[in-house]
């Protein structure tokens, strides 16, 4: 079988994960990379032994030479890059934020549809492999039909020094990371009705909220409770953990610090180990993250090769960016924000 040819648009902190992915996925290889920032190229190049490097993204699209791209830079270039993937018919992963605004996800996700070409956001939180076990037990009907649900993230970790960006945009926890906990929560308890949403700054030095609360009401009854929080200082850091907790109408799911899963139902309880592994590559506490990252890289490369949508495809994503435009909106004004009024 022939290798999809990738290329990769950003070469910066998150991008090293994704190359190290590109290694290990059966099926795909990096042919050729691109940054502005030449420190960042020769670093990422020399380090992953890729030739092909450019500065310049158009001019990387007019050479071709591959069957896809992705573009692994910040929030403020997707619209425009996946834009470009699009004019030339080459299919996009994009990271998230997929981008600045609703309108600007919805415009991005109808160009690709127009273009013919699919479409995946690089949502990997939902790849996780404990968020995949609790998925997993929840299909099994081992807790009947769930009705309330917690997915909370709260942590003390100083994400400023990998990624000084986040600690200068006037929106920080719910676009940079509640955006995976809501992604976990719908993947888990379904599509969202409304929402409301409180958060706060507690730590100074930063301009953008750095706690939220979030209450969602599902299509099929269920509430649940999104909390994520970086002014949280615990005794044992669980970064980068989402902890998860779902009421059954038969038993319930508790997904603890330490990846431990609690699964209680009328024939009595079972507890188990949901670790991510340990890649060669990839370090701790990063690990369940970085196990993802290969995760979403090789599901989208199956798909790609066989057909059929991805599991986060833009269209997938905008129900998810949805519920982030709401909880700044329900934050501001403090109203419950209709999601189906958004997407239409
Ligand atoms: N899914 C996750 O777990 C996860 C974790 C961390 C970061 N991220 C996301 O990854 C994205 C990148 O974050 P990062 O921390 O690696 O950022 P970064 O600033 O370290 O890297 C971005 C790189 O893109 C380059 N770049 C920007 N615009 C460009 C353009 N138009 N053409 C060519 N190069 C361009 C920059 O020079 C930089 O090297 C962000 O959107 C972030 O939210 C995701």
């Amino acid at each position: 079988m022939t290798k999809l040819k990738g290329a990769l648009i950003g070469c910066g902190f998150f991008a090293i994960n994704q190359m190290h992915a590109w290694k290990d996925v059966k099926g795909a290889d990096i042919v050729a990379i691109c940054d502005r920032d030449p420190e960042r190229l020769k670093i990422v190049g020399d380090q992953f032994g890729i030739e092909r490097r450019y500065s310049d993204a158009a001019a990387l699209f007019t050479d071709g030479g591959f069957d896809f791209v992705d573009i692994a830079t910040t929030v403020q270039s997707h619209r425009a890059l996946v834009e470009m993937a699009a004019a030339h018919k080459v299919p996009a992963i994009c990271q998230k934020p997929f981008a600045k605004t609703l309108s600007d996800a919805k415009a991005m996700v109808r160009t690709c549809e127009n273009a013919d070409i699919p479409l995946m956001v690089h949502e990997n939180f939902r790849w996780q492999t404990p968020i995949q076990a609790v998925k997993a037990v929840l299909e099994s009907g081992a807790i009947g039909e769930p009705f309330w649900g917690r997915f909370s993230f709260r942590s003390g970790f100083d994400v400023f020094s990998g990624q000084p960006y986040l600690a200068e945009g006037e929106r920080f926890i719910i676009e940079d990371l509640g955006i995976h906990t809501l992604d976990i929560a719908r993947f888990i308890l379904g599509d969202v009705a409304t929402l409301t949403a409180r958060t706060k700054r507690v730590n100074p030095k930063i301009k953008g909220e750095d706690v939220a609360t979030i209450l969602l009401d599902h299509q099929n009854g269920a509430t649940s409770i999104v909390d994520v929080s970086y002014a949280t200082k615990l005794g044992m850091e669980p970064f980068p953990e989402t902890l998860i907790e779902i009421d059954g109408t038969q038993g319930t799911i508790r997904l603890s610090q330490g990846y431990r899963l609690e699964v209680a139902g009328p024939n009595g309880m079972t507890v188990s180990d949901a670790s991510p592994q340990l890649l060669s590559w990839a370090s701790r506490p990063w690990h369940n993250i970085q196990e993802s990252v290969l995760a979403i890289q090789q599901h989208w490369t199956d798909r790609l090769s066989s057909g059929g949508e991805t599991s986060t495809s833009g269209a997938d994503n905008l129900k998810t960016f949805a519920l982030v435009e709401a909880a700044y909106e329900s934050a501001a004004d403090g109203r419950t924000v209709d999601i189906g009024a958004m997407l239409r």
